[in-house]
């Protein structure tokens, strides 16, 4: 496994994958690895002879007042695990490199980039696709891998790719559970005993809104009206949103649509939390 810092030098390292006639796969993440991120290294191991692994916490998705600063940063434990997994590259970056003094040229992720978690959060997913689409130049794979937990995300990548002409193929991988259910995430650490042992309310409620859409409901307000129900039996959770949105437009509908995705957010404490369902009248 290479640990490449240089994007200059992340060049020549994938050309001689390349030489070797091997299909390249691409996982960016944040580091702070956990079971969710070995999922994507394994999908993009299936699809691809060589993967590549870049590890940025990157500022430009952080608001002023969010937690760049603390964000888990776990670099040795993360290369060991990539290691065991058989990755090739791993470009970890600093922060100078990838935003050299004078960079200003962003992308604007649209008007769904506006809502949900962008209106929560101002500006960070031009921050995210801003660094997608950079570590796409640097590293041109043929195949890029997300996770399905940050459903917004996921959509806006694929929205850029389309709308960009971006020669990449995304795939997605399916969230990661704790056994009652709560998301894994990087910043679930965060989490004090006591918020641990609620924040498993995130699921309780996208199971609620899977039974109303299995039993035919498709009213929005009934959707929201008993994911919020769920929710306030934890009042220590504070909900930003719990809805259901069409899984084409990522936005809401009236009736809902058949293919759908149940979106939650909000503050257990301090720790935010999001998570979702994907569901499908015809599974
Ligand atoms: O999902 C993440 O970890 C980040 O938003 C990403 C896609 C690596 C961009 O910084």
């Amino acid at each position: 496994m290479r640990v490449i810092a240089d994007p200059t030098e992340l060049r020549p390292a994938l050309a001689d994958l390349r030489l070797r006639r091997k299909t390249i796969g691409f996982v960016p993440t944040m580091g702070a690895l956990h079971d969710g991120h070995l999922s994507l290294v394994r999908v993009s191991r299936e699809q691809t002879s060589a993967v590549v692994v870049s590890i940025f916490v990157n500022p430009t998705q952080f608001g002023p007042n969010e937690d760049f600063r603390i964000y888990p940063r776990t670099p040795e434990a993360d290369l060991e695990f990539l290691e065991r997994e058989g990755v090739d590259i791993v470009f970890m970056p600093p922060t100078e490199l990838m935003y050299p003094r004078g960079s200003k040229i962003t992308v604007y992720a649209g008007p769904v980039g506006e809502t949900f978690e962008g209106a929560i959060r101002p500006g960070h997913f031009d921050g995210v696709l801003t660094i997608v689409i950079k570590l796409f130049n640097l590293v041109q794979p043929d195949v890029a891998v997300f996770g399905q937990k940050d459903a917004q995300q996921l959509f806006l990548i694929r929205r850029m790719v389309t709308d960009l002409n971006v020669p990449v193929r995304v795939m997605e991988g399916d969230t990661i559970r704790e056994s009652d259910g709560l998301a894994k995430s990087s910043r679930n650490v965060y989490l004090k005993v006591q918020e641990r042992e609620k924040a498993s309310v995130l699921h309780r409620a996208l199971a609620t809104g899977q039974r109303l859409f299995d039993a035919g409901n498709r009213s929005l307000a009934d959707f929201q009206r008993a994911m919020h129900a769920e929710l306030a039996f934890v009042p220590e959770f504070t909900p930003d949103y719990a809805t259901a949105v069409s899984e084409a437009s990522f936005m809401e509908n009236d009736p809902v649509a058949d293919s759908v995705r149940l979106i939650v957010a909000g503050r257990l404490g301090p720790v935010r939390l999001i998570d979702n369902f994907r569901l499908s009248a015809s599974r």
